[in-house]
């Protein structure tokens, strides 16, 4: 008996195998049911009483030696298994991993901040939720303006009309005043709300950019040149502009800005209904009251002021015709701008 467990250990010492299954043959021949070490345990009941402890403890041995044999086999194809195989081409391209884009809303006003940062302007932010004298009085709406009225503004509580959303960014332009003596240069991104029905071309809040500039000297003539310089900087260098009157209660005079169709070059199409022009913003020389207003001496300064819907900046420069796609956070829509970037 201790002679074939001899034998069985030498054979043990110089098992090979060529691959996983030559590994299975290997176990069932030893360890399988039928294999050698269960038939030595078969034979283990006629060993003689007093050699049963030597003889038991050797078998023993030789079983545990086999599967340690065997399991190191099995682990040296285990771990070939992990190694680079030769057909794994590393040279492949790699699955590209989808990435968030910027929303075109950031985009475009990102474009917009920096025109106006090239030319000097810095960036000025206020809150969102703010007061009526921010918003309204001392930007000399007067008190029954139609703007302070329910259907447009959202007050926060209905108990207390002081306290409401903004319903522009012009109320920077006092916020930044009030506390900054000219020269004045900000640009003042930011929310907006309104209580509109939420349609294709109106929504309950939308983005503005508002531009301030006050100082000794500051002329109807400088606004437009800097307004020329940003629609041909956004739009193209063919851009042409027209300024129209119309009515601000904090400018005066006032004025809404157009630009020549970009998309005919100023023949006429249906985006700017055949008339050559699409409207972009408002803008005025800033009126007296509202630099008294501010603590600002009109005597000695002047200034002007224009503000901007970043929605209908990125309608016209992306010709996305419903206002609601913006907030949908549709990433079909979202993903258009990847190459916007
Ligand atoms: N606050 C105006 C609006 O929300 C936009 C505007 C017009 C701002 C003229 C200005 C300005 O600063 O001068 O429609």
């Amino acid at each position: 008996m201790i002679e074939r467990i001899a034998a069985l250990r030498a054979e043990l010492d110089n098992i090979t195998a060529s691959d996983k299954n030559a590994v299975e043959e290997l176990r069932i021949k030893y360890l399988g049911k039928k294999g050698l070490i269960p038939a030595l345990m078969a034979d283990f009941r006629n060993v003689p009483a007093e050699s049963k402890k030597e003889v038991g403890r050797a078998v023993n041995e030789l079983k545990e030696y086999a599967q340690s044999r065997i399991s190191e086999l099995k682990e040296s194809f285990d771990s070939q298994d992990n190694e680079v195989s030769a057909d794994l081409d590393l040279t492949r391209t790699a699955t590209p991993t989808p990435c968030g884009t910027r929303h075109p809303l950031s985009l475009v006003r990102n474009e917009i901040l920096e025109i106006f940062g090239s030319m000097g302007f810095t960036i000025a932010e206020g809150p969102e939720i703010e007061d009526d004298w921010h918003v309204f009085e001392s930007l000399n709406f007067p008190p029954d303006h139609p703007a302070r009225d329910m259907q447009d503004t959202f007050f926060i509580d209905r108990e207390n009309a002081d306290v409401l959303l903004r319903t522009h960014t012009s109320s920077v332009q006092t916020r930044t005043m009030e506390h900054s003596q000219p020269p004045i240069r900000i640009v003042c991104p930011g929310r907006v709300y309104r209580n509109e029905a939420i349609s294709a071309r109106a929504h309950c809040f939308f983005h503005q950019v508002e531009g301030l500039y006050i100082d000794k000297n500051v002329s109807f003539a400088d606004l437009e040149q800097v307004l020329l310089g940003f629609a041909r900087r956004m739009f193209g260098p063919d851009t042409r502009i027209r300024l129209r009157p119309s009515y601000f209660p904090f400018t005066e005079p006032s004025a809404e800005m157009d630009i020549s169709c970009h998309i005919c070059g100023g023949k006429g199409c249906a985006l700017c209904k055949g008339t050559g022009w699409v409207e972009i913003l408002g803008c005025g020389m800033v009126d007296p009251n509202v630099l008294r207003n501010c603590g600002i001496d009109p005597e000695v300064y002047s200034g002007y002021a224009f503000g901007m819907g970043v929605e209908r900046i990125a309608n016209l420069k992306y010709k996305v015709k419903d206002l609601r796609l913006f907030s949908e956070n549709d990433v079909r829509f979202l993903n258009e701008f990847i190459s916007a970037h």
